[in-house]
């Protein structure tokens, strides 16, 4: 994963990102499930960053004190306090206050459209989102180490009816289901996404207006990706009810609103 992270990074390094006006922004990256904001992964991507971009000021989200609890934390975690949580976060770094570059690897992709479209205080400039699941996942993302105790006990979790209130409010993957033939539940069941995605009666005007204040919004789809199924969820496709991905041109989602 990390090895087509960083290929992907090369290819827009020169180009999204390093637009010259903007050069010197700081970039803030915020890591996938399993992973952590201080290991190998997040520091290799920002030695390759600074050396590209006259090493500019990179910020690694950190969930919590300890990285072990950050690590934690990407299973199991109500998602609207951890955006407030980034929120605070952000706000208080006198380095980010003219603004930022946004990556966000895998299921922190929509973490980072959610700070936009919720707080975007300091503003984010362009936001990259790598194999996200902006329209939800219909399955367990999957394990990468099948001896991983905590993905190992979120899975069983899910297993066990993803919408119930007491998983909803523990496990972070939980509240990114969406169970396309039973929509109506997920509707009433899930306590994020169809919040930030303005499936809701109730549309935020908010949500629309920072997405749209992006200078780009940049989502890479991984060709192979079988964690995220369906993988189209990157870009927002997502299953109708007879099991086809629907572009999101065609859903009701980019059309309404
Ligand atoms: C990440 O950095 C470490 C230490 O510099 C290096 O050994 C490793 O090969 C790097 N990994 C990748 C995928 O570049
Ligand atoms: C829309 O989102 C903003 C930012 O999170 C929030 O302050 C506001 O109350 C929301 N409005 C509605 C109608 O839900």
């Amino acid at each position: 994963m990390l090895s087509r992270y960083l290929t992907s990074l090369w290819l827009l390094a020169g180009s999204a990102f390093a637009a010259p006006y903007k050069s010197h922004l700081p970039v803030v990256l915020w890591h996938g499930m399993g992973d952590s904001c201080c290991g190998p992964s997040m520091g290799n991507i920002t030695e390759l960053i600074q050396s590209q971009l006259s090493n500019v000021y990179v910020h690694s989200v950190r969930i919590g004190d300890t990285e072990d609890q950050d690590r934690n934390f990407g299973y199991f975690d109500v998602l609207n306090r951890q955006v407030d949580e980034v929120c605070e976060q952000f706000k208080a770094d006198e380095k980010l206050s003219n603004g930022f570059n946004a990556i966000g690897f895998s299921q922190s992709g929509q973490f980072f459209r959610a700070y936009v479209q919720r707080c975007n205080d300091p503003p984010v400039h362009n936001l990259i989102t790598f194999g996200s699941q902006h329209a939800g996942v219909s399955e367990w993302p999957g394990c990468k180490d099948r001896f991983d105790v905590q993905c190992n006990l979120a899975r069983s979790l899910i297993n066990r009816g993803a919408y119930l209130p007491w998983i909803q409010h523990r496990v972070v993957q939980a509240q990114y289901f969406k169970d396309a033939k039973h929509y109506e539940e997920y509707i009433a069941g899930n306590i994020f996404l169809p919040d930030i995605n303005n499936e809701l009666p109730d549309k935020n005007e908010t949500y629309i207006q920072n997405l749209k204040s992006l200078n780009k919004f940049v989502m890479i789809q991984f060709e192979e990706d079988d964690m995220v199924v369906p993988k189209e969820s990157a870009w927002f496709g997502y299953w109708n009810e007879d099991g086809q991905v629907i572009p999101l041109k065609e859903q009701p989602l980019y059309k309404e609103v």
